[in-house]
C-alpha cells in the first residue's frame, strides 16, 4: 500500500506555528497540499498561514489547545467547514519541562501527558472517521527518540513519548486489521535545533548529531508520501530497539557512555 501524495491533499499540522510543525506546514504547501495549522499561539499559526497564502497556497489557521477536548471538537468542526476533509493528520504539538521528577510540579507533569499523549487521541478521533470512510489518509505521530529510551530529566517527556509510540503502533494494528486503507507513521527524532530543547548537548555529534529542522521536515514529508510506517533519525537511533536485548547494567552503561543521560544537564528550553 502506497503513501499519501501531498499534492491536492489536505494536511492538518498541530503545533504548526513554529519549529518542525511550521516547516512541515510550509513544505506540504510547497508540494501542493492545502494546509490547516492548529496552534496554541494564534499569532504564530496565522503567521504561517499568511506566509503560505503569500506564496499562492491555500492555508487556514485556528487557535486551539489540543489538550482541551471541547476546543478540539469545536476546531475540528470549523476545520471541516473550511476544507471539508483532512487526508494527513500530523500530531506534532508537544511540550517539555526538562525537570527531574521531584522538581517538576504536578501541573507540569499532567500537562506533558495531556499535550503529548491525550491530545493525539482527541485529534485523531475527530478526523479518522472521515479518512476511514474515504479509505485514504495518514495519521502521523511525532514522537521522539525519547520514546525508545528513557532519559534523565525526562521522566514525564520520555514516558509521554513512549506512550505516543504505543499509540501509533496500536492504531496501526487496528487500521490494518480492519483493512481501512488508512496508514500511520511514527517519527522518532533525536534532538532537533528548534529551540524547544535549547541547551541540550550531544557527546558524539557524528553518531548522534543535533538535527537540522528543515531536513527533518523534508524527511517526514517524504515518509508520508512514500508510505513508510516508521522514521527514526539519525540512523544511529535505529539501533536503540536492539540495545533492549542487553542486560540492564550493560544497557545503562551504554546509554551513559553515549552521553544520553547528561544531554539535558544544561537544558534551558525556550525561555
Ligand atoms: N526539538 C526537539 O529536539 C525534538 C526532538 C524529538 C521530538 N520532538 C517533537 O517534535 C514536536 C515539535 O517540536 P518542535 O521542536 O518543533 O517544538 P516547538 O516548541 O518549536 O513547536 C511546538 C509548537 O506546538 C505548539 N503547542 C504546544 N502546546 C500546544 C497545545 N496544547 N495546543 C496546540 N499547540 C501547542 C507551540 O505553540 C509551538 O508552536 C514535538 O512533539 C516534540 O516533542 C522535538
Amino acid at each position: 500500500m502506497g503513501g499519501t501524495a501531498l499534492r491536492d491533499s489536505t494536511v492538518l499540522v498541530t503545533g504548526g506555528g513554529s519549529g518542525i510543525g511550521r516547516l512541515m506546514a510550509l513544505g506540504a504547501a510547497g508540494r501542493g497540499a492545502r494546509v490547516v495549522i492548529w496552534d496554541l499561539d494564534r499569532a504564530a499559526g496565522e503567521g504561517v498561514r499568511d506566509r503560505i497564502r503569500s506564496l499562492g497556497g491555500t492555508a487556514h489557521a485556528f487557535e486551539v489547545d489540543v489538550a482541551d477536548r471541547e476546543q478540539v471538537r469545536e476546531a475540528a468542526a470549523a476545520t471541516l467547514a473550511a476544507v471539508d476533509r483532512i487526508d494527513v493528520l500530523v500530531g506534532n504539538a508537544g511540550v517539555v519541562t526538562g525537570k527531574r521528577l521531584l522538581e517538576a510540579t504536578e501541573e507540569q507533569i499532567a500537562r506533558t501527558f495531556e499535550v503529548n499523549v491525550l491530545a493525539l487521541y482527541w485529534v485523531a478521533r475527530a478526523f479518522l472517521p472521515g479518512m476511514i470512510a474515504r479509505r485514504r489518509g495518514t495519521v502521523v505521530t511525532i514522537a521522539s527518540a525519547a520514546g525508545l529510551i528513557g532519559v534523565a530529566r525526562q521522566t514525564d517527556y520520555s514516558a509521554s513519548k513512549h506512550a505516543a509510540v504505543g499509540f501509533d503502533e496500536s492504531l496501526r494494528a487496528e487500521l490494518r486489521a480492519d483493512r481501512t486503507g488508512v496508514r500511520t507513521l511514527v517519527v522518532c527524532p533525536y534532538y532537533i535545533d528548534t529551540g524547544m530543547f535549547a541547551g541540550v548537548r550531544t557527546r558524539f555529534p557524528l553518531l548522534l548529531p543535533i538535527l537540522q529542522p528543515k531536513r527533518v521536515a523534508v524527511r517526514i514529508l517524504d515518509a508520508i508520501e512514500s508510505g513508510r510506517s516508521r522514521l527514526l533519525l539519525p540512523p544511529f537511533v535505529r539501533l536503540l530497539p536492539v540495545t533492549r536485548l542487553l542486560p540492564v547494567r550493560a544497557f545503562d552503561a551504554l546509554a551513559d557512555l553515549l552521553g544520553v543521560n547528561r544531554s539535558m544537564s544544561r537544558f534551558t528550553g525556550r525561555r
